[in-house]
């Protein structure tokens, strides 16, 4: 018998392959997961049981460097591998500092795409595209995109938890400097990407586990990392640890996992392009 597909699953999903964007969900309590997602999920946090709070610090990051930008005078924000839409989408946030600000999100996965559109439909500043994010010149001559961005003034290209997903063979460096290069100077690159600096052991264990899902995961250390910001002015404090980039204190001080960045394991960045 096959899995149960509820009204909301687009008929070409596979229930049976296990989808990044749909375990991240689970991580963070959502409910557009399935089966096959929850028990590969369960089997990355047994590899590494920090992950749901790695996902929201991710998500706290997120929310800081995008009020921000916004704050900063940024109207324009590009979230590639945006994933499934969850509290907190950056069109909100942008939305309440600049209510004018456009907001365009890509992922490739079915289910976070058609949630997204469904979400979005009667947002006239947002929308999102079910597209590959390493075809840069795909994702920008899509006319979502040519609609709502103009990319003669800056944008924020949003790469979140999403690098770590793109293999070296695919040349990851290759695929943010072509971004780059289509933005205007004095746009913005928010970045995080998990990394094996601290705990290769553990890291290894996840990377096992993804092996079964639709994406692999390809952790990275801090050289690595930095060089897919090449060609970015990192701003201070340039890449960090998750948590520390420009914290709130009060949320520093409630931090859930006392702090210890090891746990986390994942950097973040905001670069700006001259
Ligand atoms: C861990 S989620 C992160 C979601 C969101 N950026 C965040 O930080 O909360 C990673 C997302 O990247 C998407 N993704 C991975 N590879 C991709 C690709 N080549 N093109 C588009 N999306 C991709 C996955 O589908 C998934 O939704």
């Amino acid at each position: 018998m096959g899995s149960y597909r509820p009204a909301w699953a687009p008929d070409v999903v596979d229930l049976e392959v296990p989808s990044a964007a749909r375990m991240y969900d689970y991580y963070l309590g959502g409910s557009h997961n399935f089966a096959a997602d929850r028990q590969l999920a369960e089997a990355a946090l047994k590899a590494w049981p920090d992950t749901p709070y790695m996902c929201r610090a991710n998500r706290a990051f997120l929310r800081r460097a995008v009020t921000f930008l916004a704050e900063s005078g940024v109207d324009q924000f590009l979230d590639l591998g945006s994933g499934i839409p969850t509290a907190g989408n950056v069109h909100e946030i942008v939305q309440a500092v600049r209510p004018e600000a456009r907001t365009l999100y890509v992922d490739c996965d079915a289910v976070a795409a058609a949630h997204g559109k469904a979400l979005l439909r009667d947002e006239p500043n947002a929308a999102y595209v079910q597209a590959d994010l390493r075809d840069p010149d795909a994702v920008l001559a899509s006319p979502e995109v040519k609609d709502l961005l103009d990319f003669s003034r800056p944008v924020a290209v949003m790469m979140l938890m999403t690098l770590h997903f793109v293999p070296d063979a695919d040349d990851p460096i290759g695929i943010v400097t072509a971004y780059r290069e289509a933005v205007a100077p004095g746009s913005y690159f928010v970045f995080t990407h998990g990394t094996n600096e601290y705990r290769p052991a553990n890291t290894g264990g996840i990377t096992k586990v993804y092996e079964n899902a639709s994406h692999g995961i390809v952790p990275r250390d801090r050289a690595q990392i930095q060089a897919l910001a090449a060609g970015w002015d990192l701003l201070e404090p340039g890449l960090t640890d998750v948590i520390l980039w420009r914290p709130d204190p009060a949320e520093l001080e409630d931090d859930p996992l006392g702090g210890d960045v090891a746990r986390y394991s994942t950097f973040a960045g905001v670069g700006r392009s001259g």
